[in-house]
């Protein structure tokens, strides 16, 4: 029995108002899912991070685009037995439960450390919106008869700020594939519509998070003195070196027999993810290609005045130039 509750670690934090499954109404949710990914403030000006005004729409976006989908109706089409057997062989499913619950307690832990009510508040619900995702991957698994590995309860981590950090540009990096990825198993037919509908409204949630991070993170730093700055600048590139290593580290286990399986879970995503949702081979370059093409997509419903993840898709656009003209000499 899964006993998360955001209330309790973020005092004051009230779940949103969801009706009982009978009472929601399809248009209401049809009219919620184009609501979340369109979004514009109505004040007129700039929205310079670290002012009042930026911090308030920022969380203004993140409440107005909330989708109250409930995990408990969403359907879970019956699969061929190829399907479902393809499905079930994704070695993604443990390591994408237990991700959701680590962000679901990091992003409560660093919520109820600050005292700014709107953005507790934002992040609160993000923490939240972690815990739904939970919820629909675990009905998912359900479902389809996936067995899981026993989930390790993650401990309230120590340095709430660092984790927070982890978690949040983790994301950035996750989400920028994820969309990629998914789109290539919507286009492949590989996957029955009926799922890729049910996961959609989870997807561009993840955009939403990782929207709300980036304006967070451009709140958070303009408003530090310098020698504080200094200190987060250095925590920044300090995660971001913590993530390139443990990314790099699990690539580089491929192969090894001695592996942890939740390791090999992430290892074999890692380099196989794209074939395993495509029909055809998949280049490195086509697919970042597709991440990119995707993550804009994803991003253009959303006041421009608001900051973005800029960091993986200038990464990809860069690995992108460099491996176009090699291809195209070969
Ligand atoms: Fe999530
Ligand atoms: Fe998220």
């Amino acid at each position: 029995m899964d006993t998360f509750d955001v209330g309790q670690l973020v005092p004051g934090f009230r779940p949103p108002p969801q009706g009982a499954p009978a009472e929601i109404d399809p248009a209401a949710l049809a009219a919620a899912q184009t609501r979340t990914r369109h979004w514009r403030s109505s004040f007129p000006g700039p929205l310079i991070p670290g002012t009042d005004r930026h911090r308030a729409e920022t969380c203004r976006m993140f409440r107005e685009t909330f989708n109250p989908y409930r995990p408990a109706v969403l359907d879970w089409p019956s699969l061929a037995p190829a399907e479902r057997a393809r499905i079930v062989a994704l070695p993604i499913w443990d390591i994408a439960v237990q991700t959701e619950g680590k962000a679901r307690l990091r992003m409560a832990a660093y919520a109820r450390t600050l005292c700014e009510p709107d953005m507790r508040g934002a992040l609160a619900l993000n923490a939240w919106e972690e815990q739904r995702h939970k919820d629909v991957l675990s009905r998912m698994v359900a479902a389809y008869g996936i067995a899981l590995a026993p989930e390790p309860t993650p401990a309230l981590p120590a340095d709430p700020e660092w984790a927070y950090l982890v978690t949040g540009y983790s994301e950035c990096i996750d989400s920028f594939f994820a969309f990629g990825l998914f789109e290539l198993a919507r286009r492949s037919g590989l996957f029955p519509q009926a799922l890729v509908d049910t996961f959609e409204p989870v997807m561009q949630e993840e955009c939403r998070h990782i929207l709300l991070f980036a304006n967070w993170a451009g709140w958070h730093r303009a408003r530090l003195p310098f020698w504080r700055r200094l200190r987060f600048e250095a925590r920044v590139a300090a995660v971001w070196l913590y993530l390139a290593w443990e990314r790099i580290g699990l690539a580089h286990t491929v192969g090894a027999e001695r592996m942890a399986p939740e390791q090999e879970q992430d290892n074999n995503f890692t380099l196989h993810g794209a074939q395993s949702v495509a029909s055809t081979e998949v280049g490195m370059a086509d697919l970042m290609a597709l991440c990119l093409e995707e993550n804009a997509r994803r991003f253009a419903g959303y006041d421009e005045r608001l900051l973005r993840p800029t960091t993986v898709p200038r990464l990809a656009s860069l690995l992108l130039r460099i491996a176009r003209p090699l291809r195209g000499r070969r």
